[in-house]
């Protein structure tokens, strides 16, 4: 059964996970499999890494992620939430994307999301994107935890690639 934790409790479950994790790609599987178990509103959660190739501009493609399939497996950085996130370094909420245009509908269910990015050494290289059934569900302190989320995956790359 579901059980509901405090934010605070989530956090040092996903810090226990950069501990536990064997690669970036576990801990990133890890980190969905949490916030997607722990998290009653946060009913799709994954991760988006850019890939960059010489003769293509760079695209976010679908890495690890919980909930139903997305139609939206790879994405130009100028298109969606996602690629408005990515393409600013910037956190984007959405409290209500049917009043968004830059939305691209992965369910109907989805009434808000939140979009992360995810820095190595001062540089964009993917985000973690959720999504709620519920209008306007992530709050400050679900940004603050969404953040720290994406900053542990930044900082063990950063790591892993010294
Ligand atoms: N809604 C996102 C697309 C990804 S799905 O939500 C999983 C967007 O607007 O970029």
């Amino acid at each position: 059964m579901a059980t509901t934790l405090s934010n605070e409790e989530v956090r040092q479950e996903v810090a226990h996970c950069a501990q536990a994790a064997t690669s970036a790609q576990d801990l990133m599987a890890r980190i969905v499999r949490v916030l997607h178990e722990r998290m009653l509103k946060y009913n799709w959660v994954g991760f988006y890494m850019i890939e960059k190739k010489s003769d293509q501009a760079p695209v976010l493609v679908l890495g690890e992620f919980e909930g139903a399939m997305t139609p939206h497996t790879r994405i130009p950085l100028n298109v969606g939430i996602c690629g408005a996130a990515a393409s600013s370094g910037k956190t984007v909420v959405v409290d209500d994307v049917t009043q968004d245009s830059r939305y691209l509908a992965c369910s109907l269910e989805t009434k808000s999301e939140i979009v992360v990015p995810v820095f190595v050494h001062g540089q964009v290289v993917g985000e973690l994107d959720i999504d709620s059934h519920f209008p306007a569900a992530f709050k400050t302190e679900d940004r603050t935890l969404v953040e720290f989320c994406a900053n542990l995956v930044g900082q063990y790359l950063e790591k892993s690639k010294a």
